[in-house]
C-alpha cells in the first residue's frame, strides 16, 4: 500500500563541547516496534531516522544522525516521496547557543548555558506534507494532557497523535509498557496499558484505515 515511508526514532543529541551534550532519556523501543511492525506490512522501503539508541532494527533504510538539525535535515531529505511520516523521535527542543571546541574546564561555582531552540521538524512537516501524506506525531504531557494534544495535533497538523501521559503510574520511559491515548481530528480513544510493540501493531492499524478513508 505503501512506497515509502520514514519512522525517526531515539533521542537527539545537542553537543556542549567534545565530551559533553544535552539529550533526554528516549530509549528509541517505539521507533524499533514500528519499524518491525511496518516491515510485516505491505510497505516497500523503511527509512528508519535514527538518533543514539541501542534500538536498531534489521532490513530497513537507516540512516543515523545525532542532532535535531541533522535528524531534520535528512528527514527532509526523504519525505517528498514518503506516505507515512511517523515522528517518534524525542527531538531536544533547545541547543547550547555555541559548541565550545575544546573541554570546558572547571572554574566558577556558577556557570550559566544558554540555550537556542531546534527547529520543530514535525510541524514543518505538518506544513509542508500534502494531503495525501499521513503525519503521526507523538505528545508527552504531564498537566492538561487533553487540552495540549488536541492543540498540538491541530497546530502540527497531524493525522493521528499518540498521547503519553507521564505519571509516576505512567512513567515511560525505558519501560516495555505503556498507556497512550490515540487522538483524531474527531476523538479521543484510550488504550489500555499494553506492550510498547503492541501497541506499535495498533498504530500502523489506525494508519491504514486513515489510509483507507483519505
Ligand atoms: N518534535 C519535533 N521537533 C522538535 C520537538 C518535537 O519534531 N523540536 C516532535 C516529536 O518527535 C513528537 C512531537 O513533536 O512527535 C511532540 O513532542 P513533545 O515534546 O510532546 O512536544 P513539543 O512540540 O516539543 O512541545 P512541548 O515541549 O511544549 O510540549
Amino acid at each position: 500500500m505503501f512506497e515509502s515511508v520514514i519512522i525517526a526514532s531515539g533521542p537527539t543529541i545537542e553537543p556542549i563541547d567534545p565530551v559533553r551534550f544535552i539529550s533526554n532519556r528516549s530509549s528509541g523501543k517505539t521507533g524499533f516496534h514500528l519499524a518491525n511492525e511496518a516491515k510485516k506490512r505491505e510497505i516497500d522501503e523503511i527509512i528508519f531516522i535514527t538518533g543514539p539508541t541501542n534500538y536498531i532494527p534489521s532490513d530497513v533504510n537507516l540512516v543515523h544522525v545525532d542532532t535535531a538539525i541533522s535528524m531534520r535535515d535528512n528527514i527532509l531529505t526523504y519525505f517528498k516521496e514518503a506516505g507515512v511520516i511517523i515522528m517518534a523521535a524525542a527531538v531536544s527542543d533547545y541547543r547550547s547557543s555555541e559548541y565550545c571546541h575544546e573541554k570546558i574546564k572547571k572554574g566558577n561555582d556558577r556557570v550559566i548555558l544558554e540555550l537556542v531552540k531546534n527547529p520543530d521538524i514535525l510541524k514543518e512537516i505538518g506544513e509542508k506534507k500534502s494531503d495525501d501524506q499521513i503525519l503521526v506525531g507523538f505528545a508527552a504531557e504531564t498537566t492538561n494532557i487533553f487540552k495540549n494534544a488536541k492543540e498540538k495535533f491541530e497546530r502540527k497538523n497531524l493525522d493521528l497523535l499518540v498521547l503519553n501521559e507521564i505519571s509516576k503510574e505512567n512513567p515511560v520511559f525505558n519501560e516495555d509498557l505503556n498507556q497512550v491515548f490515540f487522538i483524531y481530528k474527531n476523538g479521543i480513544i484510550k488504550l489500555d496499558k499494553m506492550s510498547k510493540m503492541e501497541i506499535a501493531v495498533l498504530i500502523w492499524d489506525e494508519i491504514f484505515k486513515i489510509a483507507e478513508q483519505t
